[in-house]
């Protein structure tokens, strides 16, 4: 596998999720791996999970690590070709990320959705700026439109807790302040799809994610009727798509409590705003995986950058 840019580029789910177990049970068992290899990791946005997860995941393989915090410490980039760059971008993508090509042998880039021009966000400018020019392969930690290294530490936690052959699972969309991105969501979306489960996203009327996403996924308006019988319950806000970016509502009906979860797992990719997303009660229970989500991203982290390093 050349690249780790979205859901897409896993090419058999069980074998994947089999590899991630078989890696936490002893993890620095491929150590020889990554010697004498460095991997970059370039935020252009701020994180906790993904930072120390990737990082821990490149150590335990035996990597070098450079981790740069782009956004604030980086040139300001320029994506656009032919640009006359005379106003406030400093240095073009096409040689940052030959440079970057120079000093690492894979490169992982974390870079949130503005949410001020859908158009462009989905165009992906950091993320596929590093595919085009780079040299070296490429890991999206967090773009505009996915999160895959989240999505499949989801996907690694269901499968350790699940006993059914067929769990239902269900996305349940939460009120939030500020206006988040779609990555998350649209990422667990596309994993569902992969996965044998009776799926449904449930938000309020408004909050629809791209169709080009949610396909033929159940859509129920109504969360307690979406949440009956659930197994897992995974809860996250996002940003209006339809009015983009936009914060249409902020109802705390929609807040995930311990009577509406039942006897369900509850999942989030954390950071979780408390009594806001989620009731306390639900997060200091036992029903809640959250850290378990946390502790997998290194093992999701860890096969992907195995199956790339292999491939080098
Ligand atoms: N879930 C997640 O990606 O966390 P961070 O934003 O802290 O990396």
């Amino acid at each position: 596998m050349r690249n780790y840019l979205s859901i897409q580029d896993i090419d058999n789910l069980p074998d994947w999720v089999k590899e991630a177990r078989e890696l936490k049970k002893n993890p620095r068992q491929f150590n020889a791996l990554g010697k004498n290899k460095t991997i970059g990791l370039l935020f252009f946005n701020n994180s906790l999970r993904t930072r120390l997860s990737t990082q821990k995941a490149a150590m335990n393989l035996g990597f070098e690590v450079i981790v740069m915090n782009f956004g604030s410490e980086g040139w300001a980039l320029e994506y656009a070709d032919g640009t006359i760059m005379n106003e406030g971008t400093s240095e073009h993508i096409k040689e940052a990320a030959q440079v970057v090509s120079q000093y690492c042998d894979i490169v992982a880039i974390r870079a949130f959705a503005k949410l001020q021009d859908k158009e462009k966000d989905e165009a992906e400018e950091v993320l596929n700026g590093f595919k085009k020019y780079a040299s070296i392969p490429v890991v999206n930690m967090e773009s505009s439109v996915g999160h895959p290294l989240q999505a499949l530490a989801d996907a690694i936690t269901i499968d350790e807790v699940n006993t059914k052959p067929r769990p239902k699972v269900v996305l349940s969309w939460a009120p939030h302040p500020k206006a988040l991105p779609h990555a998350v969501a649209n990422s667990f979306v596309e994993m569902m799809q992969l996965q044998n489960a009776d799926f449904v996203i449930t938000h309020p009327e408004g909050y629809e994610l791209s169709k080009a996403i949610t396909k033929d996924v159940t859509i129920e308006h109504d969360q307690n009727k979406a949440l009956e019988n659930a197994d897992f319950v995974y809860v996250k806000n996002w940003s209006s798509y339809s009015d983009y970016g936009k914060v249409a509502n902020q109802d705390s009906k929609w807040m995930m409590t311990k009577e509406k979860l039942g006897s369900a797992k509850f999942m989030h990719c954390l950071p979780v705003r408390r009594n806001v997303v989620v009731a306390d009660a639900v997060l200091d229970s036992d029903q809640s995986l959250v850290i378990e989500q946390a502790n997998n991203r290194t093992y999701a982290a860890q096969v992907v950058l195995k199956k790339i390093v292999s491939s080098l």
